[in-house]
């Protein structure tokens, strides 16, 4: 298959490495893209040679959200009967090979949540993480909610996602979203070394680990994305919405009348 807005390539035959690459929106996610990704996924999971994905961006920007001009006229009947955001983001979920978010730059939104959907996320020391989704008039939709939480507790969580302030890559360590920070220039070397060191072992084992882990976390978490995206939904049937969106496509500051 032929890739638009990501890059695929393998390093030393036992690693798939993934790239979005729409630099000019600093890798908004849309549904394109997000069905790129999927694909390229499902054919490294199932190639039977690769032991580990990676999955990175630009140095700018891992994704800096959902393509909120493409949401922005978005209504509560399009996105709940369209499934928005669960028809193509759930490949990820279903990927059984370890996958390794390598963040630099902005992962905002549902690029904080995509990399969350990753099994771990080793970050560069420029990466800023954040779930801005309340000053567009809306909530995280991609698990953001569910996983950040679960993640980095529930005062971090809550305060995140009711300021939309971002952290930097020293706090998110320090509050468990990532694994590991390293300098720039160093993430790819560092991302490779973890992932080499993956593929090397059984991969039934890593499976096996992956699933298990997976089971500890994700208790209800089924329940909660549900929870989740219908309240998502529901937003877009507000007129917030609509200006929080149409200001951030004009580049002027939003006016909420909270209806
Ligand atoms: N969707 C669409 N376009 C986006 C985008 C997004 N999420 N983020 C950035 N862009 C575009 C900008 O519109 C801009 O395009 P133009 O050059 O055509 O104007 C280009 O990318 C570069 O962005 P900026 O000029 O804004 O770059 P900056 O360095 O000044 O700021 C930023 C960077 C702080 C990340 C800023 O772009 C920003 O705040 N982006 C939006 C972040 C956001 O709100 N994400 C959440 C989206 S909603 C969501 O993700 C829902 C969900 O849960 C799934």
């Amino acid at each position: 298959m032929t890739y638009e807005l990501i890059t695929v390539r393998t390093e030393a035959d036992k690693i798939g490495i993934i790239t979005l690459n729409r630099p000019k929106q600093l890798n908004a996610l849309n549904d394109q893209l997000m069905t790129e990704l999927g694909e390229a996924l499902k054919a490294f999971d199932a190639d039977p040679a690769i032991g580990c994905m990676i999955l990175t961006g630009s140095e700018k920007a891992f994704a800096a959200g959902a393509d909120i001009g493409a949401m922005a006229t978005y209504s509560f009947a399009d996105v709940y009967k369209g499934d928005f955001i669960t028809r193509n983001w759930e490949q990820i979920r279903a990927v059984r090979k370890p996958v390794i978010a390598a963040v630099s730059g902005f992962a905002l939104g549902g690029g904080c949540e995509l990399a969350m959907m990753c099994d771990f996320i080793i970050a560069a020391d420029n990466a800023r993480f954040g779930q801005p989704e309340i000053k567009l008039g809306i909530i995280p939709g991609a698990g953001g909610t569910q996983r950040l939480p679960r993640a980095v507790g529930k005062a971090k969580a809550m305060d995140m996602a009711l300021t939309g302030r971002t952290m930097d890559a020293v706090e998110a360590e320090r509050a468990g979203l990532v694994s590991r920070v390293v300098p720039l220039d160093k993430l790819m070397e560092e991302t490779l070394g973890a992932a080499l060191m993956i593929s090397e072992y059984s991969q039934i084992a890593v499976m096996a680990a992956k699933e298990s882990v997976n089971q500890a976390f994700e208790g209800s978490l089924n329940d909660g994305l549900h929870f989740e995206r219908r309240l998502f939904h529901a937003l877009f049937a507000t007129t917030d919405q609509k200006e929080g969106m149409d200001a951030f496509v004009n580049k002027r500051k939003a006016v909420f009348t909270h209806q």
